[in-house]
């Protein structure tokens, strides 16, 4: 799903939330919930120009989880030729533990898929536990490791690999 459709991404996600999300591409205006986000997430942010580079990209895809006005999740892949990377996801802290970032990978996959990627590729940090175990529920295997990877605090990347059918 792409290029502004909406959906619902009720399928996994709790009773409570389920009928007031929407999954739809991220615009400009998206651009604050997104960047709080992402602080709230990282200690090593994407700057707001990065985020604001990827907007209507036709490389990407940009998808953001609205419930009612706000923002609660984000994912970015990129794509080129027949590969795919996962970039960024993440969930607000409130909002986490509820299925929402298993849909939203789970939406990354199915849109990596028709857009012709035959692999998706991802970046996680050694200690991120939570991460870790969303992509191995999704099929992802350890590929390489990139020594040193990330600032604050210095750190591994795996680097992660699923294959499409
Ligand atoms: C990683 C992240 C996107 C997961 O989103 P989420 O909505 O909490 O994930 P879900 O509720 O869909 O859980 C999916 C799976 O992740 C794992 N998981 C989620 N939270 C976990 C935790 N605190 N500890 C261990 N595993 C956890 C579980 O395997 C879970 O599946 P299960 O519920 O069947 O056990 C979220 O924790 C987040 O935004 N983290 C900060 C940003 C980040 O680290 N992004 C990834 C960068 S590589």
């Amino acid at each position: 799903m792409g290029g502004g459709a909406r959906a619902s991404v009720a399928g996994g996600v709790s009773d409570a939330l389920a009928g007031a999300l929407t999954l739809r591409a991220a615009s400009d205006g998206d651009l604050d919930a997104v960047v709080a986000i992402e602080r709230g997430s990282f200690s090593d942010p994407w700057s707001r120009g990065s985020f604001g580079s990827l907007v209507g990209a036709a490389h990407v895809y940009f998808p953001v989880v609205a419930e009612g006005a706000s923002i609660v999740a984000f994912a970015i892949a990129i794509f080129a030729a027949d590969e795919g990377e996962l970039a960024n996801i993440a969930v607000t802290p409130a909002g986490r533990g509820r299925g929402l970032g298993s849909r939203l990978l789970d939406e990354v996959l199915s849109v990596a898929l028709a857009r012709g990627a035959r692999t998706v590729w991802l970046e996680v940090r050694e200690s991120n536990v939570a991460a870790r175990a969303l992509y191995g529920s999704r099929g992802f295997m350890q590929a390489g490791r990139r020594k040193r990877y990330y600032d604050d605090p210095v750190e591994d990347a795996l680097v992660l690999r699923r294959t499409l059918p």
